[in-house]
């Protein structure tokens, strides 16, 4: 005999009926949908992160990358690019003295996190960092920005290597000497021209995927530390 179905809300007061084995019945959704409620209902870093008040999963990678890398110091001023729904900014903050957060989509507050709502790659927002960091020199870059991916492995690797080289053009105009970047790129890699330059400019450059990065998801950390460009 099956176990009683129960009964599932998401964040946006949905409420679904859950199978044993985590299957999801609903009819008005769509086959993709059930397949990403089924994996999020299954997935342990989920459910911990449920417990812990984490706003996101994606909090156990940047706690998973700080543990391996402790590239954020105490005092640390701190970019998070990317941000919503927080879960990095959330951990984060208390261990930094000031993070600056930055996404297009809103995000509630969190204590000790100022933000900006914007895309990182319009000029506009870019300013907008800068006004706000007042001409204060950041410690660590954090970049978890995704870009919609189309799932031709090209295009998808050119839109985030877009995205990364807006972020190192960032750096080398807000970065503190000794300072680091945490990026997410794609396996399959970071383009051997900005790795190049990287290495040239930082004392350590790392590919770390975290455990709690999802094994079918393409994505892997660029851990780039020591910043050794002009103050
Ligand atoms: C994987 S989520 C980040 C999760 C976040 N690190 C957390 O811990 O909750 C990726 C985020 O990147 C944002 N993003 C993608 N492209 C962006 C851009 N050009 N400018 C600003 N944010 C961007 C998306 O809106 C999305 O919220």
């Amino acid at each position: 005999m099956g176990a009683t179905p129960w009964k599932f809300e998401s964040s946006s007061g949905h409420q679904f009926l859950v199978e044993s084995g985590m299957q999801v019945r609903n009819r008005k959704l769509k086959e993709s949908s059930r397949k990403w409620l089924e994996r999020q209902l299954s997935d342990p870093f989920v459910a911990e992160a449920k417990r812990l008040g984490y706003r996101s999963r994606a909090a156990f990678k940047i706690l998973e990358i700080q543990e391996k890398f402790r590239v954020i110091r105490k005092d640390a001023v701190v970019v998070d690019l990317g941000a919503a729904p927080g879960g990095w900014s959330q951990v984060v903050a208390p261990i930094a003295r000031r993070v600056v957060a930055v996404d297009l989509l809103d995000m509630s507050p969190l204590p000790g996190v100022e933000f900006i709502r914007g895309d990182f790659l319009e000029q506009s927002c870019a300013e907008l960092l800068e006004q706000m960091l007042g001409g204060q020199k950041v410690d660590v870059v954090l970049s978890d920005m995704a870009p919609n991916t189309c799932g031709i492995h090209r295009i998808d690797h050119l839109r985030i290597m877009n995205l990364i080289e807006a972020v190192y053009a960032f750096c080398q105009t807000t970065l503190k000497p000794g300072g680091a970047i945490v990026a997410k790129v794609f396996q399959g890699g970071t383009e051997v021209g900005l790795l190049t330059e990287l290495k040239h400019n930082f004392a350590k450059v790392s590919h770390f995927k975290p455990n709690s990065s999802r094994k079918s998801s393409p994505e892997t950390y660029l851990i780039a530390t020591g910043y050794v460009g002009k103050e």
